[in-house]
């Protein structure tokens, strides 16, 4: 199956019922992109999906045939969100922090603090206590 992932046309030989969580990891060597929960609860795994944040533990990869995945990996480091979570103390332990930002990225430039905690509502720390987390996003 194809697809793009992080700007960049694959191919792949995975089962399609595989997740698109373990297909990142396992094939396409994505490790950013973290288990949690592994059932839909946590949002550790979440990655972009045509611009929508998905929880990939719970989406057959087949179920993104010629689409566009985005992983952490795809924001290269530098994103702003990327250096806002690490200039504000937005991680701790860090295994929420890919999912957190991916989640982040989807509510586009300057959202609102209630923008924020509903966008960022899926996503679970147990680490932060999230002020930091918002703190985080509306510098960036
Ligand atoms: S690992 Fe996917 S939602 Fe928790
Ligand atoms: S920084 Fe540890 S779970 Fe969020």
């Amino acid at each position: 199956m194809r697809l793009v992932l992080n700007g960049r046309r694959v191919t792949l030989a995975a089962h399609p019922l595989k997740r698109l969580l373990d297909v990142l990891r396992e094939d396409c060597a994505l490790t950013g992109t973290k288990e949690g929960c592994g059932e839909g609860e946590c949002g550790a795994c979440t990655v972009l999906v045509d611009g929508t944040p998905v929880n990939s533990c719970l989406v057959p990869v087949a179920h993104v045939e010629g689409a566009r995945v985005t992983t952490i990996e795809g924001l290269g480091g530098r994103h702003p969100l990327q250096r806002a979570f690490v200039a504000h103390g937005g991680a701790q332990c860090g295994i929420c922090t890919p999912g957190m930002i991916m989640a982040a990225v989807a509510l586009g430039r300057k959202p609102t603090l209630d923008e924020i905690r509903v966008g960022l509502a899926g996503n679970l720390c147990r680490c932060t206590g999230y002020a930091a987390i918002y703190r985080s996003v509306q510098k960036a």
